[in-house]
């Protein structure tokens, strides 16, 4: 099913709260690293901001490119295919003063709800997770059944903080020697039932989370990417501008709150709102997927 033909596109997420914090100006240039569905794009190019939009996954950009030429005025907004980890030369290439630079981190609804990638337990689709698949050759499917029982341990352990990593590790090593496992079910069900051995009397919601999480992660390198990126967009950002990082997970969440201290320590400007944004309870009942969502804001010097 393609993108714009299915109903489960991306709600934006803190979508109010982000527009009033970056403060949008007219005819002045914000940066939208991860464009995804085009939500926060939209509704910054309908407050007369100009847009710059970043995503590594095609099919995100076909969705949003047709959507933002629709609903917005022409020549307002540029789309860039590409890994935000080449932010720098992006906007070096476009020669853009930029007013204020935005991370949605993680992966859209689209993305999760059956673009035949794998990204979801939910959906049986084969091991792939690649958010750019032309450009990227590892599969999760290829951590899974090529890493070391150890390397599996370490990445579920620390992309995806699961307490029964050693066990879950040790079952895909064990499972990997009678079959190979290809499918999202597959890895599924092997999560499930170490949480039924280990914990018989609880029912867990979706034990397969954190090492979802995990493969995701890895495979897309994202934490390095977005270090990368993150470091990137306060120099090119003008004086007075902002930064705005939603994040989804603790491990995203400590890198924007140890870089925006380390800016703040450095006098290069000050973090907005002493604790993260969380939606409200009238959002995250609209949109489920809002709940873990954490908006944190910067303001350069
Ligand atoms: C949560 S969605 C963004 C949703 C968007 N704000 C909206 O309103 O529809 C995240 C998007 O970022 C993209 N993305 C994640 N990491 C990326 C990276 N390193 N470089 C470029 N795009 C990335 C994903 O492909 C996905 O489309």
């Amino acid at each position: 099913m393609k993108n714009n033909e299915q109903n489960n596109f991306h709600k934006p997420v803190l979508l109010q709260e982000v527009i009033n914090y970056l403060q949008i100006q007219s005819d002045k240039w914000y940066v939208d690293c991860t464009l995804g569905s085009g939500g926060h794009s939209e509704a910054i190019l309908k407050l007369g901001g100009k847009v710059l939009a970043i995503d590594q996954d095609q099919e995100a950009i076909d969705f949003a490119k047709e959507r933002l030429a629709k609903n917005c005025p022409k020549g307002t907004f540029k789309i860039v295919r590409a890994n935000f980890a080449s932010l720098k030369k992006i906007i070096e290439e476009n020669q853009l003063e930029v007013q204020g630079v935005l991370f949605d981190l993680g992966v859209s609804t689209y993305q999760l709800t059956g673009n035949g990638r794998g990204f979801s337990f939910q959906v049986e689709e084969s091991l792939d997770m690649r958010m750019d698949p032309e450009n990227q050759t590892v599969t999760a499917a290829d951590l899974v059944n090529g890493l070391y029982e150890n390397e599996l341990e370490k990445l579920i352990t620390e992309y995806g903080q699961d307490r029964l990593a050693k066990s879950i590790a040790r079952a895909i090593v064990l499972e990997r020697k009678i079959q190979a496992i290809r499918t999202t079910t597959e890895l599924r069900e092997i999560i499930e039932n170490i949480y039924r051995r280990k914990y018989s009397s609880k029912s867990f919601r979706n034990p397969a989370t954190k090492t979802f999480q995990a493969l995701r992660i890895a495979v897309n390198d994202e934490l390095n990417n977005f270090k990368k990126a993150l470091k990137v967009s306060l120099k090119i950002l003008s004086p007075k501008g902002r930064i705005a990082v939603i994040s989804f997970h603790e491990l995203e969440d400590r890198i924007v709150k140890h870089q925006f201290l380390a800016w703040q320590e450095n006098e290069l400007g000050q973090i907005i709102a002493k604790k993260p944004i969380v939606p409200e309870l009238k959002e995250i009942i609209n949109n489920p997927n809002s709940r873990s969502s954490k908006l944190r804001i910067f303001e350069k010097n």
